[in-house]
């Protein structure tokens, strides 16, 4: 469920009318609404209530300042994955205790701005990245708290570019190797364990995988446990997946999933973590394009939006689909149109989608994507020299931009010409 509806013909964020903002900032733009974000972060909260647990919202779905401090107003923790996504979490006033590190490639510098400023946990990869954590906490004389992530080698059924718990896949340490693992780090004397780590991939649809999963990590707390290590904490990462079309897809609600984990690990008394990211942004955010161009093909019709693959690349870069509906609601019996749907970049790559039916529109009209609260804004890019675009926030029937449209001179100004050349 999300707050954008059509209300008096034309669409609307919770309050605040899409044309409006619109016309203050216009298009293309990124507008995100901040009941879908309470709600959704909320659903999960409540599906772990009873269980001692920390949601750690998966920060890189969508990292704005007002995001994350919305969010973590709420009390949510932060799942972080750079030395950037840190400064954010804690420039939006969240604190160390509640952020989480994860991440395959952390440098020394980031474990030392993590261990200065404050953290709960670093959820570490692998034996190399131990030891340099070692180093950087003994440096610094204290004791970095972490969870070894582990590879559980499940089939996480999604998008090859983004299931990550594969043996083949670069994260975390086979689970079969663990105890040796958990073994080396106990003895080390700059880490201290504190629980087990591990997140099989994104955009899941079916608990099946996270069950196998879980269950695993479950077997693997027995085991480490035995051999005298203080497991008292488990995150259990993100993945949860979203319905990004209104029919035939309708993934398991946090509810369920909450159930899943109580009945895989609930028994073990420890404390619970899960970062998910793309559940709590993913509906809670649109991108609004304006329509530049409609173009008749041989045998198609294009669509040509003022929003390209640069703004949004998931289209791109793993065939997703997103809704895209008209900004003015169509009539009850409005005239169909099938478009290809297409941005102004100079790659066949910049298409959003081919022959899809919807309402026609016309040059001048306005499109919003569905869905791109997610892995939308975060993912921009200046190609073809296009500025990032704006993200607005809407609450109630109040609006404010959260990051402003760089002017092309301050895009400009940030290239320097050697005083050689
Ligand atoms: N935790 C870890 C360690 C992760 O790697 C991820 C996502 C999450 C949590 C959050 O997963 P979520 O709940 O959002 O599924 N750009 C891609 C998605 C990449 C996900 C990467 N890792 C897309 O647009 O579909």
């Amino acid at each position: 469920m999300d707050h954008f509806l059509y209300r008096n013909g034309e669409l609307y964020a919770e309050d605040v009318a899409i044309a409006e903002i619109a016309a203050e900032v216009g298009t293309p733009f990124y507008c995100y609404s901040a009941a879908t974000l309470e709600r959704h972060y909320r659903l999960f909260d409540e599906a772990l209530e009873g269980t001692e647990h920390l949601v750690c919202y998966a920060m890189k779905a969508a990292s704005n300042l007002a995001i994350v401090k919305l969010l973590g107003g709420l009390g949510a923790g932060m799942d972080v994955v750079s030395g950037g996504e840190y400064a954010r979490a804690r420039a939006a006033g969240v604190p160390g205790e509640r952020i989480v590190f994860s991440g395959v490639g952390k440098t020394r510098a980031e474990m030392r701005t993590a261990l200065e400023g404050g953290i709960r946990q670093f959820n570490v990869e692998s034996e190399p990245e131990m030891e340099a954590l070692n180093a950087v906490a003994l440096e610094l004389g204290v004791k970095a708290p972490i969870a070894v992530r582990v590879n559980p080698d499940v089939d996480a059924k999604t998008h090859a570019k983004i299931a990550t718990g594969k043996s083949e896949n670069k994260f975390g340490i086979p689970i079969a190797r663990a105890r040796e693992v958990y073994r080396q780090a106990a003895a080390m004397e700059g880490l201290e364990v504190v629980g087990i780590d591990v997140h099989i991939g994104s955009q899941l649809t079916d608990l099946e995988p996270f069950r196998q999963a879980y269950q695993k990590v479950a077997e693997l707390t027995d085991a480490l446990r035995a051999d005298g290590h203080d497991i008292r904490r488990l995150d259990l990462g993100g993945g949860l997946g979203i319905p990004y079309t209104r029919s035939n897809e309708v993934p398991p609600l946090p509810s369920d999933y909450g159930a899943l984990i109580r009945e895989t690990v609930g028994h073990l008394g420890c404390e619970i973590e899960i970062e998910p990211g793309r559940l709590v942004a993913g509906n809670a955010g649109i991108l609004v394009a304006g329509v530049i161009y409609v173009k008749s093909g041989e045998g198609r019709d294009f669509l040509i939006l003022d929003a390209a693959m640069n703004d949004l690349i998931r289209p791109a870069m793993y065939d997703a689909h997103h809704d895209i509906v008209p900004v003015k609601e169509p009539h009850a019996g409005a005239e169909g149109a099938r478009y290809d749907i297409v941005g102004p970049v100079c790659e066949t790559g910049d298409t959003f989608a081919r022959g899809r039916d919807m309402a026609a529109v016309e040059a001048g009209d306005m499109v919003a994507f569905r869905s791109a609260g997610a892995y939308g804004a975060v993912m921009a890019s200046e190609y073809n020299s296009r500025p990032l675009i704006p993200e607005v926030l809407v609450r109630g029937d109040q609006f404010a931009v959260i990051r402003a449209r760089p002017t092309l001179e301050e895009m400009l100004n940030r290239d320097s010409i050697p005083a050689w050349l």
